[in-house]
Formats: structure tokens, C-alpha cells, sequence
């Protein structure tokens, strides 16, 4: 393994879980500095272990990226520890599927709740906004950095009973664009990442028929795995790829949508 990202700090949302600590464990064997920002502290301790061993140097922070405030913080503290960010991993996102409109036997069922549709917006939407409106200004006085967020293949193709999360991870490419198109020119390089379907906790929750019928429209025949994703963002945030900005890169073994 290489050394590219040697001593960077590297701030990766919902590192607790699936792509986040499988990314964070992935540049921790780079050497780098991971803050890892998440909701639940539950298994910090066994990821600065991990983090540790690989030879990264870790530090937790237990934040909500739906609250602003707290944000803030988080990067204050990160920075505080730290000195500098140069690496932002918006990955944090949670689902709640649900039909805009239920309807059997001309009757309605159930609609999409507000809580769902604010849940799901809130943390995969103006969570990447929260964090990158909070740690780019930083990035900006150090005229470098990189801010790497989460969308998926369904902000590409959007997917039945997900109104919430297609919209925010629709949302969450059209904010990398604008960004590329803001922060180039103080040389915040900006991309996104689209997942297939990668075998993590949120993906289990799925219904196992879905799930498999994913699979065989896969063409590399197989789910993903995080550290597939983490791959691409140890590339993305490397200097390996200073000339890819503003772009929205696949990894999703092929999957063809809607056939
Ligand atoms: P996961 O559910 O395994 O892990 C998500 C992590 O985010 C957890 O540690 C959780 O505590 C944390 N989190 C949730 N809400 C948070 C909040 N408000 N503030 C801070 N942290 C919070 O999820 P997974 O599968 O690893 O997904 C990571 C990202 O990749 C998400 O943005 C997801 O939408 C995206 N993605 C995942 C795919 C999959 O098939 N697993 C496919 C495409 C995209």
C-alpha cells in the first residue's frame, strides 16, 4: 500500500458503520489522520483500535450532521486536534423507504410521512451541506483539500419507494457540481461516489428479494463490498486524481437500473 495519504487529515461522516469505517480503516493504512464523525459512539473505542493497528492516528467525535450547530463543533474540535482538514468524506446516510402513495382497492394505504421525508433529507442532504459549508472555508485559507460525498446509483436512477433518498442523493450531485464549480479555483478538488449495492447494515435492511433481483442485474455478479467504495475514495482523495473534479464516479459492478 502506498503512503499518498501520509499525515492527512481526513474527516469521514458516519465512520462507525459499513463504507465510513471500512474507508476510515482503508486510509488509516495510509497512515493518515482520521476524525471520525458519527451519531453513534457505540463501537468508537474498536475503530481507534483498528485505526491504531493499521497505523493511523484517530480521534471520534459524536455529532448529528443534520444539526448545524453541532457541526460546527465537530470541526472545531477536529481542527483543534488536528490543525488543518484536508479531506472531507460526507458519507453519513440513513434510509427510510416508503411509497409516496399506498394505494390498494381504491383506497389509500399510507403515504410517505413527514417525518421520513425530513429524516432522510436532513441527514443525506443537509448533512453533506452542514459539513462541507463548515469544514470548506478551512479548506479554502490552506488553498487545498478535497470533499468526497455519498450519492448513490439511485440519485442516477431513481427507485421506487425512495421519494427521500433519491431526492437527496439526486440532491447531493447536483451539490458536487455547483461545488466543483465554486471551490476549483482555490484548489478543493469536489467528487461524489455512487454505490451499487454494498453488503452493510443498510443494505440488509432490505427486503432479501430486492436485494437478490439487484444481484442478478448485476453484471459483475456479486454485491459490493464497503471496502469496494473505500477504494474509490483513497483514489478520489489522492493526488492520483487531481485532475478528476466535479465528476460522479460509479462503483456499482455494472448494475443497469430499472431493466
Ligand atoms: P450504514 O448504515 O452501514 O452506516 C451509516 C453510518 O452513518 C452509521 O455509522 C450511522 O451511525 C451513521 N449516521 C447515521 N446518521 C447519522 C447522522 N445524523 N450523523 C452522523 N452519522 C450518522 O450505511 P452504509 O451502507 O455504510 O452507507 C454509507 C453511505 O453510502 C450512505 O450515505 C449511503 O446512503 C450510501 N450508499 C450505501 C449503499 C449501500 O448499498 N450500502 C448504496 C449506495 C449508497
Amino acid at each position: 500500500m502506498s503512503d499518498r495519504l501520509e499525515s492527512r487529515a481526513i474527516v469521514i461522516t458516519g465512520a462507525a458503520a459499513g463504507i465510513g469505517r471500512a474507508t476510515a480503516l482503508r486510509f488509516a493504512g495510509e497512515r493518515a489522520r482520521i476524525a471520525a464523525w458519527d451519531v453513534s459512539g457505540v463501537s468508537a473505542d474498536r475503530l481507534l483500535g483498528d485505526v491504531a493497528e493499521r497505523g493511523g492516528d484517530g480521534m471520534f467525535v459524536t455529532v448529528d450532521v443534520a444539526d448545524a450547530a453541532w457541526v460546527e463543533r465537530a470541526t472545531a474540535a477536529t481542527l483543534e486536534r488536528f490543525g488543518r482538514i484536508d479531506v472531507l468524506v460526507n458519507n453519513a446516510g440513513i434510509l427510510r423507504d416508503a411509497q409516496l402513495v399506498k394505494w390498494k382497492e381504491d383506497a389509500l394505504v399510507s403515504t410517505m410521512s413527514d417525518d421520513d421525508w425530513q429524516a432522510v433529507i436532513g441527514v443525506n442532504l443537509t448533512g453533506v451541506f452542514n459539513c462541507t459549508r463548515a469544514v470548506a472555508p478551512h479548506m479554502i485559507r490552506q488553498r487545498r483539500g478535497v470533499i468526497l460525498s455519498a450519492s448513490s446509483v439511485v440519485g442516477v436512477y431513481p427507485n421506487f419507494g425512495q421519494t427521500n433518498y433519491s431526492a437527496a442523493k439526486a440532491g447531493v450531485i447536483a451539490m458536487t457540481r455547483t461545488w466543483a464549480r465554486e471551490l476549483g479555483r482555490y484548489g478543493i478538488r469536489v467528487n461524489a461516489v455512487a454505490p451499487g449495492f454494498i453488503e452493510t447494515a443498510m443494505s440488509a435492511s432490505m427486503p432479501p428479494k430486492i436485494l437478490q433481483a439487484t444481484i442478478d442485474r448485476t453484471p459483475i455478479g456479486r454485491i459490493g463490498r464497503p471496502e469496494d467504495v473505500a477504494e474509490a475514495y483513497a483514489w478520489l482523495a489522492s493526488d492520483a486524481a487531481s485532475f478528476v473534479h466535479g465528476a460522479v464516479l460509479s462503483v456499482d459492478g455494472g448494475l443497469v437500473p430499472g431493466t
